[in-house]
């Protein structure tokens, strides 16, 4: 007889692990109409078995001992919400080991270790529920694993750290520097006391490792995803970006193009006219390219207790479905069939670029500087030069056409040895059609 009656055990209760209690108990009533199932929580385990997170659980069900949770017998489906590493992997496998489903939200986990799990899992015939590991309550995971299948993926792109698209916004908006518009995120609960992760790019990348994966059938591979944060900007560059028509985000960016798949995650310049330029705050927005589709856009909110909630409840339905309907396995988690798949290095990448030259206010500098990009078959498109500083230096703005990132990177190498140049070159690239 199918089984009706679903356990779940949730490790982690903190932002996420309350959001999805919340969302299974207060839409207990809806999941039950749309499933015909009874999914309920047996235990929870978390080491602050005292604070009060505004609901209400039955006795016995918050326990301080992640290892009574995985081996409970009532449980089917375990949901790690702890984040981190260590114990994380460790408790996943075992619930792997004692035949229990998993869900997690653990994106840096799954970038860096999900090869161990999912295979694992495949060995032991469960599954691994992870839409909440990426752009929170969009259901991103399920477009590329399921929606979109039909299609070749020609380019996933998209915004996925609200914390450093927060901050990006405030610069452009208020006009304040990076440290500035950080510092009222970290006020806000928007980032976190160590910022690291979401200015570097980190959980951008480890988040685009999961979607390249997805959509081009290769191992997770965070190793090989280029990152470059948003540290470096200034009021001033996102300012004279949005005088040539473009805006300032971090993107994340997996293309295929000219046989090989390119993994890259960096400050990009996007026309003003484009739908991901409009995309502001916290938000997150994620375009799909399907050779079929063409062009698709998911939109919505990338983090918080209860859009991540939805994503985790999510999986737990789709996870107790396949348990009820003896179809477990029936969509494959991570499915790495393209092993012959060829990764491109970040130096044979193509595109267009903003330079900010920091250059002494003499005769003969821009032509010194345009000597060397012209050099290189680096065209240019148009240049500002910004005020007059006698001796000291100012800023000199080059927009180019499509160029090779490995003659960008040798320009600027040799331009910044310039004893007419006082400080590094900062360099963007440019998204967009040629002008
Ligand atoms: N730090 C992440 C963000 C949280 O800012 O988007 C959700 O993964």
């Amino acid at each position: 007889m199918a089984k009706k009656n679903i356990g779940i055990g949730i490790i982690g209760f903190g932002t996420v692990g309350t959001g999805t209690f919340k969302a299974l108990s207060e839409n207990a009533e809806t999941i039950k109409q749309r499933t015909g199932l009874d999914i309920s929580v047996k235990k929870i385990a978390d080491l602050d078995t005292t604070r009060n997170r505004g609901v209400a659980l039955a006795d016995g069900v918050l326990i301080n001992d992640a290892k009574a949770l995985l081996n409970d017998p009532d449980i089917d489906i375990v949901v790690e919400l702890m984040g981190g590493i260590h114990p994380a992997k460790e408790f996943i496998l075992e619930a792997i080991k004692n035949g229990k489903h998993v869900v997690t939200a653990n994106k840096a986990l799954l970038a860096t270790e999900g090869n161990d799990i999912f295979s694992a899992a495949a060995k032991k015939g469960v599954e691994i529920g992870f839409e909440a590991s990426v752009a929170g309550g969009i259901p991103i995971i399920k477009v590329l694993r399921e929606g979109l299948v039909g299609n070749n993926i020609l380019a996933v792109y998209g915004i996925i750290n609200g914390t450093s698209n927060y901050i990006l916004t405030k610069m452009t908006y208020e006009k304040v520097e990076f440290a500035d518009a950080l510092k009222e995120a970290q006020t806000l609960g928007y980032a976190e006391a160590d910022p690291t992760f979401d200015v570097e790019g980190i959980d951008t990348a480890h988040k685009l490792t999961i979607l390249s994966s997805l959509a081009y059938g290769i191992e997770l591979s965070y190793e090989n995803v280029y990152k470059e944060g948003i540290t470096r900007l200034t009021a001033q560059d996102i300012e004279l970006a949005s005088e040539l028509g473009y805006k300032v985000k971090l993107l994340a960016i997996a293309k295929a193009a000219d046989g090989a798949i390119e993994m890259r995650v960096h400050p990009t310049m996007i026309p003003h006219e484009h739908l991901i330029s409009k995309v502001d705050g916290a938000f997150n927005a994620v375009f799909v390219e399907g050779d079929a589709v063409g062009s698709t856009l998911y939109y919505g909110r990338g983090a918080g207790d209860m859009p991540t909630g939805s994503a985790v409840v999510a999986d737990i339905v789709d996870i107790s479905r396949n348990i009820a309907a003896g179809s477990v396995g029936r969509v494959p988690g991570i499915f790495a069939a393209n092993a012959k798949a060829k990764l491109k290095s970040i130096e044979d990448i193509e595109s267009m670029y903003y330079f900010r030259f920091s250059a002494f206010d003499e005769p003969g500098v821009l032509s010194r500087i345009s000597g060397i990009l012209g050099s290189r078959d680096i065209s240019i498109a148009s240049v500002i030069q910004k005020g007059r500083s006698k001796g000291g230096s100012v800023p000199l703005v080059v927009l180019t056409h499509r160029a090779k990132e490995s003659d960008v990177l040798s320009a600027v190498k040799e331009i910044d040895a310039l004893p007419i140049v006082a400080d590094k070159t900062l360099f963007v690239r440019v998204e967009g059609s040629e002008s």
